[in-house]
């Protein structure tokens, strides 16, 4: 495991936090929902979207704040690295936006239709926690430390508050 660096400069432990909450609150939620029962099914979903987004959000702040920076950061020093720039690239997340869009004509469809759906979702979430989890790891494990090795620490300040700003976590 790699040493934990000072807060101040730690850009990835916070907003990391934030997810994991929303991971833990939709894996419960997910767990308990009666998908027999349209309002609940409906209200799921409508959350479920909210959260969404926030994760794709997370996943875009990433790319744009620290991803591109540490991209440039390296090709300055001449080195390359396929796990900075595919990072975003094969997550699950995508499959539980359609799954959770096809939802919105939960109306219209049997009970049994809705019980299929419920398990499809279920899975497809569950697939995406099972690769979103390791990814942060991943994020604060190999990615922080590279970015202590070729950014400068006032930089490094600078940029985590950035971050904290652009997810409203500042
Ligand atoms: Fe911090 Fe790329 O998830």
């Amino acid at each position: 495991m790699a040493p934990r660096v000072p807060d101040e400069i730690d850009v990835f432990t916070a907003p990391h936090s934030r997810m994991k909450e929303l991971v833990n609150i939709y894996t419960r939620k997910m767990s308990c929902v009666d998908f027999r029962d349209v309002p609940e099914v409906v209200t799921l979903l409508q959350d479920l979207d909210t959260t969404l987004r926030e994760f794709k959000s997370h996943e875009s702040i990433e790319n744009i704040f620290i991803m591109d920076q540490l991209k440039n950061r390296l090709k300055q020093h001449q080195i390359s690295n396929t796990a900075v720039c595919d990072c975003h690239n094969d997550n699950q997340l995508s499959d539980v936006v359609q799954l959770v869009r096809r939802g919105t004509q939960v109306r219209e469809r049997s009970v049994g239709e809705r019980i299929t759906f419920g398990l499809q979702l279920q899975q497809a979430f569950q697939a995406f926690v099972n690769t979103f989890l390791p990814h942060m790891e991943e994020e604060e494990q190999v990615f922080q430390p590279m970015l202590v090795e070729y950014f400068e620490y006032e930089e490094l300040k600078v940029l985590r508050e950035i971050v904290l700003k652009e997810h409203e976590l500042a």
